[in-house]
């Protein structure tokens, strides 16, 4: 499974680029706007900086929603850079728009993924990945993870390439869970990352570890 953070913060991408196992960045309209950057500019060059910091497929979000933007839009994103990933929400006009960047040679990541069949349309359309919201089916009480095994099972029979991206992920457990189900990718929060590193046992082992090397330092 690949590891992606869910970010456009370029400190905390910078961190994760360092532990040497990030493969790609997400991004989307909310993260950038939390980063504070504003105009098309300043958003473009911030995406170039991220394809410079990572070397790895980096998504980046339309925010048109008529065909005709989602394409103009798309374009221009895809022409930052080759790991440019166009992030386009599923409606009607996004299926339609991510079949044309399919035909176009343009890399699409279908976001907004809340069914199976949102997926299966997707993957109909070619997009190189799908992103089911796990955090938020989680939160309106139904099973997010449920839905990364339901799609990684349709993927598989129905022989569809499209890779499953699991997103809106909220901890290390999240992660382990949707590498069970079968999740190509997982973007993931800096502190979800850094959560698989935590047992307390561990812990507990390494200061008993430091402790007996004293005795034959
Ligand atoms: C990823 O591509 C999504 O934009 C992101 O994971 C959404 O996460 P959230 O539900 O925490 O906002």
């Amino acid at each position: 499974m690949k590891f992606f953070i869910d970010t456009g913060n370029l400190a905390q991408i910078k961190e994760a680029n360092e532990l040497g196992i990030l493969d790609g960045v997400t991004t989307n309209p909310s993260l950038m706007a939390k980063e504070g950057i504003k105009g098309q500019e300043a958003v473009f060059n911030h995406y170039k900086t991220i394809c410079e910091l990572v070397d790895g497929d980096i998504s980046a979000e339309v925010v048109s929603t008529d065909f005709d933007g989602i394409i103009e839009e798309g374009k221009k994103l895809a022409a930052i850079h080759p790991n440019i990933v166009v992030k386009v929400p599923m409606i009607k006009e996004g299926v339609r728009a991510i079949k044309w960047f399919t035909d176009n040679g343009i890399r699409t990541n279908c976001t907004l993924i809340f069914s199976a069949g949102q997926a299966i349309l997707a993957a109909k359309a070619g997009a190189s990945y799908v992103s089911p919201f796990i955090g938020r089916i989680d939160d309106s009480s139904w099973d997010g993870i449920e839905l990364i095994a339901q799609i990684a099972n349709i993927y598989s029979i129905q022989g569809f390439k499209t890779e499953i991206l699991a997103a809106s992920i909220r901890n290390a457990l999240h992660i382990v869970k949707c590498a069970e189900a079968g999740a190509d990718v997982c973007t993931c929060p800096l502190d979800s990352i850094l959560g698989l590193l935590k047992h307390p046992l561990t812990d507990i082992g390494l200061a008993k570890f430091l402790e007996d090397a004293k005795k034959f330092a």
